[in-house]
């Protein structure tokens, strides 16, 4: 019932299925590519699900290891945990940087990297990259830190990101890396959750030309972080910045006179390579931990598989946004594949909206992986900039993080890609490590707005509320029934939270939270979460951890987010809010609760509206019905209210918003 309630709000997204065309995949495209039609692509699903031990088997080869697995995976603890390549021995930087270097390329080009200002640019080969890696990762080892420890990353998209993520997996030093557009609290308590013993920050960043500071906003806040023992901050804008004696120094200082060689580390398969932490429905971000062979195997083949990577293309991830989406297919996946990529620190408008398309033109992208936000943001700017660019360089193009709207995956189709390249809607998330459900470019017809059929390993089903499969075309929930290498392997140190958020609610099965169907054809149709999770230009973020933001503010008595549909970023933020008895509703204040919310947690959570209420529906026990206030502000059917303790403040609610909108 509850489901049906859910679903029936998801209007809009539904529209989707009425979406009929197909477009086969170009034969130039299937000529070349490692999955060459439907027939290959269903035997090689059939075997990577019967047998996986064959399957992942035949890739142990694909990278190098100091000692080889005897046993491709262990299923003894599955559901939740499948473990795999399990007594295998490797190193993941030696697979990213030096393995390529021994078989002479260390001259190609790793990375292409374009500033925020277009004048400012870098290029890094293997054998650069080993060099800075090397330097770094001196440093780590000068400061004591060894396999195990933590360390929290709070940087840019500028290489020391990836130089410091590859010189902390040389030795087995778990990296956090958090998003340079959270705030400085978030930071604080991802540290203080990871028990991290160096911050890697800097003294700011660029953003449309703005320098934004970093270190400044953290350095007060590290009096509370007492596990830090060091900060190194990479001098990148020129900003003055609050060093602490002994404690704070420059990276440029640190890395002088460091070596350009060093050793690494040997470590297991199942040893822990990163955390990532992620918003879910309840509490605060929640740490998820991927392992090290299993989750490298499965990036670099679905690299490789999925964008169709060959030695000589060029790879351009855009991802500002999703930030799994930068370890596993800027930094793990292309580097583990020996690929050239083009890494960029800015925004798609800065200096102008033809950014993105004067980048594919400069360093001749095969390969464009973005997310429908900037999509639907460059269509709205008209066809004129792009049409001003060569882009016929471009092979592939592929889209993540968010539902794509035909009218988007049209434009996409047909003015970025002249219709001749295949577009790869991925649907994946930070649980996942890595691609789960997407079309093969050289293989699948494609319908615009569906991310089509699961990947290899990879088993997905659409369960009704009792768990029993939906029909085709009827909507359900999301699960995946298989095991994969780069699933997560557990929650921060929380084997309950683990369970309870991911195989309690069918029993066994991989909850994603996702809604979806699946037509008649097999192919999946993405619906868009089912839980408190909003999709902010493609950012995810939970209803609660704004509500908590909100509530922290001394006028606010009680707070309600809501995802607003928007033409641009998705979901915009709407925020309900209750205050205090003796606070008087201003338009002074609606500002100050916004840029509480965007001190603590972020700009991109910044509520875009604020609608100040005298009361909120709920249920008899006092839960807010959020459900409801969806529906008021997406103005659909707002559905079942006799259950609720106040059903009269529906009615009133919905008038308000009518009148003020
Ligand atoms: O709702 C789905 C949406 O993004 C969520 C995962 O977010 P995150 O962990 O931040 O990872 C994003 C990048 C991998 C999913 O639960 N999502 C992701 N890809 C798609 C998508 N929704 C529709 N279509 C997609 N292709």
């Amino acid at each position: 019932m509850e489901c049906a309630e859910k679903m029936s709000e998801e209007k809009i997204i539904t529209s989707l299925l009425t979406e009929k065309r197909v477009f086969p995949p170009p034969p130039a495209i299937s000529k070349k590519a490692w999955v060459k039609n439907m027939a290959q692509y269903r035997e090689m699903w059939k075997e990577s699900i019967e047998d996986p031990d064959k399957f992942w088997g035949k890739l142990v080869d694909s990278i190098t290891w100091i000692k080889k697995p005897t046993k491709i995976w262990d299923d003894s603890k599955f559901p939740p945990i499948a473990q795999w390549f399990v007594d295998g021995k490797l190193n993941t930087t030696y697979n990213a940087i030096d393995r390529h270097i021994n078989e002479g390329k260390g001259d190609k080009v790793a990375i292409y990297w374009e500033g925020d200002d277009p004048n400012d640019t870098r290029v890094l080969t293997y054998n650069d990259l080993l060099e800075e890696v090397c330097k770094f990762g001196n440093v780590l080892l000068k400061a004591g830190l060894k396999k195990g420890d933590k360390i929290v990353i709070w940087l840019p998209m500028i290489p020391e990101l990836v130089i410091t993520m590859l010189a902390a997996a040389r030795f087995g030093i778990i990296h956090s890396v958090v998003f340079a557009g959270f705030s400085a609290g978030a930071v604080k308590d991802r540290i203080i959750d990871s028990n991290a013993r160096i911050l890697i920050t800097a003294d700011g960043t660029f953003r449309a030309g703005k320098k934004i500071p970093l270190k400044e906003k953290v350095h007060k806040l590290l009096e509370e972080t007492p596990s830090i023992e060091r900060v190194v901050v990479v001098k990148q804008v020129g900003l003055k910045t609050p060093m602490k004696e002994g404690r704070d120094t420059w990276w440029h200082d640190e890395i002088k006179n460091q070596p350009t060689e060093c050793v690494y580390e040997e470590v297991n398969a199942e040893d822990p390579l990163f955390i990532l932490y992620t918003s879910g429905t309840t509490g605060k971000p929640k740490g998820v931990i991927h392992t090290t062979a299993g989750y490298l195997i499965y990036a670099a083949y679905s690299h490789k598989i999925i964008f169709d990577i060959h030695e000589d293309s060029i790879f351009f991830c855009s991802a500002d946004i999703g930030w799994i989406t930068r370890h596993t297919y800027i930094v793990y996946g292309p580097l583990l594949n020996g690929a050239t990529e083009v890494m960029f620190e800015g925004v798609p408008s800065y200096p102008s909206f033809e950014r993105y398309w004067e980048i594919i033109e400069k360093y001749k992208v095969n390969i464009f992986y973005t997310a429908p936000t900037a999509i639907r943001l460059l269509m709205k700017e008209g066809e004129e900039l792009p049409n001003k660019h060569d882009l016929s360089s471009l092979r592939i193009l592929g889209s993540v993080g968010e539902l794509i709207n035909p009218e988007a995956w049209m434009w996409y189709y047909q003015v970025i890609g002249k219709e001749k390249c295949p577009i790869v809607d991925t649907w994946w998330q930070t649980e996942t490590g890595g691609i789960m459900i997407t079309p093969l470019p050289g293989a699948t017809p494609l319908k615009p707005g569906s991310a089509s059929r699961p990947f290899f390993g990879v088993k997905a089903e659409v369960l009704r509320d009792d768990g029993t499969p939906a029909a085709p075309n009827e909507e359900g929930y999301l699960v995946i029934t298989s095991a994969w290498p780069a699933m997560l392997r557990g929650v921060g140190q929380n084997p309950q939270r683990f369970q309870k958020t991911y195989w309690d609610r069918f029993p066994g099965k991989y909850y994603s939270g996702d809604g979806a169907k699946i037509d008649k054809d097999g192919y999946i149709w993405i619906l868009g979460r089912l839980d408190d999770v909003l999709k902010v230009s493609g950012h995810r973020m939970g209803t609660m951890e704004i509500e908590s933001a909100l509530v922290s503010h001394p006028a606010v008595a009680e707070a309600a987010i809501v995802p607003k549909e928007h033409p641009i970023k998705g979901h915009a933020i709407f925020a309900y809010v209750i205050l205090k008895k003796i606070i008087t509703p201003t338009d002074d204040l609606k500002k100050e609760l916004k840029n509480h919310v965007r001190g603590e947690i972020g700009p991109i959570a910044t509520p875009d509206e604020i609608y100040f209420a005298a009361d909120l529906p709920k249920t008899r026990s006092g839960k807010i019905m959020r459900r409801i206030l969806k529906a008021i502000v997406n103005e659909t059917d707002v559905g079942n209210i006799t259950t609720l303790a106040n059903p009269q403040i529906v009615k009133a609610l919905w008038e308000d918003y009518q009148l003020r909108k």
